[in-house]
């Protein structure tokens, strides 16, 4: 994957990328058209970060940006990556307002070609999905190979579907975390398991409906020291 690809958005920084136009126009339609902007912290990335000494972290598909902005408020310095323009940035527009901007790069990635720069602390992909065909095994894994030494990959996929979600597929495949850690394909004598786990939560619809759903959840570690960039 060529890490120079992507847009980088900062005050001082421009680019071009490139990137699969369908998926790219249907990611900005979903942005474009939204109007609430209200973003939260996955709670499961809070609980995986908030014992962690901040250092730098990754958020691949940041969307909305609620990781972003609540990693760097824990003092993270974060790099939020997302396919729409629209979505980094609205990020780097409200780390901005909250004053935290110098704490947070946002860049435009097709993942699928190009990847940011850098190595990681921690590496972030909650609900990192999409309709689109995606080497999502391959950009998890080259995310793996860009931690540092003890550094965590958290991966919180959905696990079920929730009644208003948009996609209603009744043939939907979720992957299990022992799935997607077969997919990482990842050597055990250099990256560790650290849980592996489908816990249910109770979520709240658009609409202030609500209803249990699954996350599955993987989180990997890095040990070796001698395979650091
Ligand atoms: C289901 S949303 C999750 C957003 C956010 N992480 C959250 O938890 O709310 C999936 C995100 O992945 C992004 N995405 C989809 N395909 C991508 C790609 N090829 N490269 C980079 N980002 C992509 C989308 O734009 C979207 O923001």
């Amino acid at each position: 994957m060529d890490a120079t690809q992507g847009r980088r958005h900062t005050a001082d920084a421009g680019g071009q990328g490139t990137a699969d136009a369908d998926a790219e126009q249907f990611w900005e339609r979903h942005y474009g058209t939204r109007r609430a902007w209200d973003a939260h912290v996955n709670p499961l990335l809070a609980e995986t970060a908030a014992p962690l000494c901040p250092g730098v972290a990754l958020d691949l598909g940041c969307g909305p940006g609620g990781d972003t902005i609540w990693l760097a408020q824990q003092g993270w310095h974060v790099t939020a990556v997302d396919i729409s323009t629209t979505a980094v940035e609205r990020v780097r527009d409200r780390a901005r307002d909250l004053g935290i901007a110098g704490r947070v790069v946002t860049e435009q990635h097709d993942l699928a070609s190009s990847f940011p720069a850098g190595q990681f602390d921690l590496v972030s992909a909650q609900y990192f999905h999409t309709p689109f065909a995606f080497p999502r095994g391959r950009v998890l894994r080259t995310a793996a190979h860009a931690l540092r030494p003890d550094g965590l990959l958290l991966i919180v996929d959905h696990g079920s579907t929730a009644p208003w979600s948009w996609n209603q597929d009744p043939d939907i495949h979720y992957p299990t975390p022992t799935e997607i850690a077969a997919e990482l394909d990842l050597d055990p004598e250099h990256w560790s398991v650290l849980r592996a786990e489908m816990p249910g939560r109770q979520a709240t619809g658009p609409a202030g409906e609500t209803a249990t759903v699954i996350d599955n959840v993987l989180l990997v570690q890095r040990r070796d020291r001698s395979m650091a960039a």
